[in-house]
């Protein structure tokens, strides 16, 4: 939302666009169908659902005229159905795609090595805060879009608790591993976190096509020698990596490796095929996916096996060097929030007969977190 006061200094009518200088001498053009498709009229006020039929006018409709109304707003009058348009000239400039596109590009992400260490203090968050405030809830979020990484404070202790603070944001995820999963150490455990093994760094499920976007982990006692968490920024070492070593990248990025789940409770085999590091159509990071455990019997082309296995043992290197990760010990009453598919976790191993240790852990999408956040912040669409 724009805060700032803008107003239209002058129209004209391009060729195919209407353009506007705004008084911050900024230009912006609106092509003729995007505004006729975007009127205020085409939308149902409740739903906020476009009533118009993109077919109900020609692809060649313009303006007859353009004015700007005492208001300061932007009135058309157009050569179809006799149809008129007023565009707030806020909404204007909120949504236009000539200025916005040169920001769009640039990624929002606060990428970070083991340097954060020295500023923990900034990810972490009291649970009343966000239980009690709309403020306190969007920090937590922007927290775990920026860093993709925060530490909620003070929380209860009792089993199931996690839920209220979780439906601050939304629905949880259900797999087949529960609400919440409970990383304990079991006798004929199902997962390697059901151990009390080291866990090397890794993302949770990436044998789902849709792999869940956060992981919470509600600490309930953490009372035995070792199991310190370990995370990294999955998106500061391919980044490092596409700057620095552009083959290695490249190879983990166009090869599809299979990753599987079939542990003996199941009666489902999954396979999913996917490539460790995915991209956005603009070439942006988007996800990794990396977890030694649940990667499948390689079968990749024999001609790419030898270089594969060389890019991804320097990915794992680099995901668990000293140099970009963080560790911590979770308290009881912590619960520890990361986006799954950029902020690799682990743990070393611990000592069970030393005392006790349990987590209980709860998976939310991405969407639910990124739609709360751009709620919260009024964000135009
Ligand atoms: C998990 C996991 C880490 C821990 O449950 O997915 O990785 O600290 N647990 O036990
Ligand atoms: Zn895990």
């Amino acid at each position: 939302m724009n805060i700032k006061k803008f107003t239209i200094n002058k129209i004209t009518i391009g060729a195919s666009s209407v353009d506007i200088i705004w008084n911050d001498k900024k230009i912006s053009n609106f092509h003729f169908l995007w505004l006729r498709d975007n009127c205020p009229s085409s939308f149902h006020p409740d739903t906020r659902m476009r009533k118009f039929n993109l077919l109900d006018v020609s692809e060649n409709i313009k303006p007859i005229s353009c004015s700007i109304n005492k208001d300061g707003n932007l009135l058309i009058k157009w050569n179809e159905n006799n149809h008129q348009s007023i565009f707030l000239k806020n909404w204007l400039r909120d949504n236009c795609y000539t200025i916005k596109i040169k920001n769009n590009l640039k990624s929002h992400y606060n990428l970070w090595d083991s340097s954060l260490q020295k500023n923990f203090n900034d990810l972490e968050i009291d649970h009343d805060e966000i239980i009690n405030s709309d403020e306190g809830l969007k920090k937590w979020l922007e927290l775990l879009n920026s860093y993709g990484l925060a530490i909620i404070k003070n929380c209860p202790i009792k089993k199931k608790s996690a839920f209220k603070i979780l439906n601050r944001i939304s629905y949880i995820r259900d797999t087949f591993f529960g609400i919440p999963f409970e990383v304990i150490n079991i006798p004929k455990p199902n997962n390697q976190a059901y151990t009390a093994d080291a866990l090397v760094n890794h993302t949770d499920l990436p044998y789902y096509e849709y792999a869940p976007g956060y992981q919470f982990l509600h600490c309930l006692i953490n009372d035995a020698e070792g199991g310190v968490s370990t995370c990294v920024d999955s998106f500061k070492i391919a980044t490092y990596l596409k700057e620095n070593n552009l083959k290695i990248f490249d190879l983990l990025v166009k090869t599809p490796v299979k990753f599987k789940d079939n542990d003996y409770t199941q009666n489902k085999t999954r396979v999913h095929y996917s490539p460790i590091i995915n991209l956005t159509k603009d070439g942006n990071i988007n996800d990794v996916r990396f977890n030694m455990g649940a990667m499948g019997v390689l079968d990749i082309h024999p001609d790419l096996m030898n270089n594969f296995y060389k890019a991804y043992r320097k990915f794992a290197f680099l995901l668990n060097s000293n140099k970009y990760l963080i560790k911590f010990k979770l308290e009881a009453g912590d619960i520890f929030c990361f986006n799954n598919r950029r902020v690799l976790h682990g743990r070393t191993e611990y000592n069970p007969s030393s005392g006790h240790r349990h987590l209980q852990g709860y998976y939310i999408d991405k969407d639910e977190i990124v739609s709360r956040l751009n709620f919260l912040k009024k964000i135009s669409v």
